[in-house]
């Protein structure tokens, strides 16, 4: 970060320089952290739409032009390339690794995947039809009461434990979720095997089956995971820098990332495009539903389209976009009328002027419902699917947060617009 040129921010009272600060590439901010004490004055960014809240050097976002970078890598490159694991050491340390370093990485990670035999328990008191966001959520925050080893957050080594602990177990409670909401038997992972490989694993195998992973798909997986696996500041992301600010454990702030993760707008979008799909039913169906889209008061918005950063195609959306043929012909799904009709919806809006003069682009979520349900996962599980990949992306900050010596709790302030001072008045004389 460096100091370039400062602006003056001026006013009848006032006349004040700040600072101008620029990183290594992206807009350069002005350093507004001395303005109440300059000034008496806050800025007001409800939705901090136009504030930088941290410094980061794990991605980076060009919206406009629709550029994704991992630690200064493009994320087609890494979703060519690269396998999830192998993307997660890069977030997490900096840097791609080494074929030793890589080994010792994932027989490390790969042990982590089991649960202490106690988390079992916690199933059991979820009804059967409980969401397992909600599932996820509740366990991933109850971890901190089974690794007590993790929780001393000034050690570099008791951060690293607890982040690969995370990245490992959440796909085990996430699968355990899914296998409790249908009534099967829990499968314990496999250590030999990939990251990906072992997930499906653990939602498909049943006792006796000889389930065999199909590597087309476990690459898919592999695939949606490594894509949804950081995306900068975005809203749980900060969720999880917020509550990590204030000194709380790892597994409070990942759960809390995974509530708010859940919210329709950010990671339950692939979950409401799916059922907005499964809602408009037809081709036929397509106009109608478009013009409730457009008419500003029906509250409808074409889900799984705009993105708040990208105003231009999400690069992600486009890999995703060749992944989702690519399972569909693997499995020989092309006749699926939803398929269909997710295919027709894409053409016609991207077509159409009010999506266009917008900028409003198919965003991954588009996509990933649909390669989803290619692969037999059930809507419900979605989001839970994205927690997964989250994980690493939230751990990653969290650490760079923790280990930031200029970072501070995170207190926003407001502009109040309720009653001035007023007196109290007693029951008895309020008529
Ligand atoms: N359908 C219809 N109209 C839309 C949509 C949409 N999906 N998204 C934005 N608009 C319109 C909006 O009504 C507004 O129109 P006008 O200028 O006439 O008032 C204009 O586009 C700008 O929208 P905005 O609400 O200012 O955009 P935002 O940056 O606040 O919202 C968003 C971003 C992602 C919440 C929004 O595009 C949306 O709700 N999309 C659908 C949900 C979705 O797919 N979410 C997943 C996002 S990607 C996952 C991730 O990275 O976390």
């Amino acid at each position: 970060m460096t100091e370039s040129r400062s602006v003056r921010l001026t006013s009848e009272s006032h006349c004040d320089d700040f600072p101008v600060l620029s990183g290594t590439i992206g807009p350069d901010v002005i350093d507004l952290r001395t303005l109440p004490q300059k000034t008496g004055l806050f800025s007001f960014d409800p939705g901090l739409g136009g504030t930088a809240t941290c410094t980061s050097s794990i991605t980076y976002i060009d919206g406009d032009k629709g550029i994704l970078l991992h630690r200064g890598y493009p994320i087609e490159e890494l979703a060519l390339n690269a396998s999830f694991t192998e993307t997660a050491y890069l977030l997490l340390y900096g840097e791609l690794p080494t074929t030793d370093e890589y080994q010792v990485f994932r027989t490390n990670m790969n042990t982590h995947r089991l649960l202490n035999e106690q988390i079992r328990n916690f199933f059991n008191g979820f009804r059967r039809d409980a969401h397992p966001m909600a599932i996820l959520c509740g366990t991933v925050g109850a971890l901190s009461a089974f690794y007590h080893d993790g929780l001393d957050i000034s050690q570099p080594a008791t951060r690293d434990l607890s982040a690969r602990r995370l990245i490992a177990k959440v796909p085990t409670i996430a699968a355990w979720a899914y296998k409790y909401s249908i009534g099967e038997p829990f499968i314990y992972p496999d250590e030999e095997m990939s990251f990906s490989e072992n997930f499906l694993h653990m939602l498909f195998a049943r006792p006796g089956n000889h389930y065999r992973v199909n590597p087309v798909l476990a690459r898919a997986m592999d695939r949606i995971l490594l894509l949804h696996a950081d995306h900068e500041q975005n809203a749980s992301t900060t969720t999880v820098r917020l509550v990590g600010s204030t000194g709380a454990n790892p597994y409070a702030c990942i759960s809390a990332g995974i509530a708010a993760l859940w919210g329709p707008a950010h990671g339950g979008a692939n979950e409401a495009a799916l059922n907005m799909l499964q809602s408009i039913g037809s081709r036929e169906g397509i106009p109608a539903f478009l013009e409730k889209v457009k008419d500003r008061n029906s509250g409808v918005r074409l889900m799984g389209f705009g993105h708040r950063v990208y105003k231009n195609f999400d690069p992600r959306a486009k890999i995703l976009q060749a992944t989702c043929h690519e399972v569909i012909e693997e499995l020989g799904l092309e006749r699926d009328p939803l398929l269909d009709l997710a295919m027709e919806l894409e053409k016609v809006a991207t077509e159409d002027d009010y999506f266009v003069s917008r900028k409003l682009y198919p965003n991954v979520d588009f996509y990933s419902g649909l390669i989803l349900k290619a692969l037999g996962i059930p809507t419900s599980m979605f989001t839970v699917l994205f927690a997964v990949a989250r994980t690493v992306g939230w751990v990653s900050q969290w650490k760079e947060m923790i280990e930031d010596p200029s970072a501070r709790i995170n207190r926003p302030r407001q502009l109040y617009i309720g009653q001035p001072e007023r007196k109290f008045v007693p029951m008895s004389e309020r008529g």
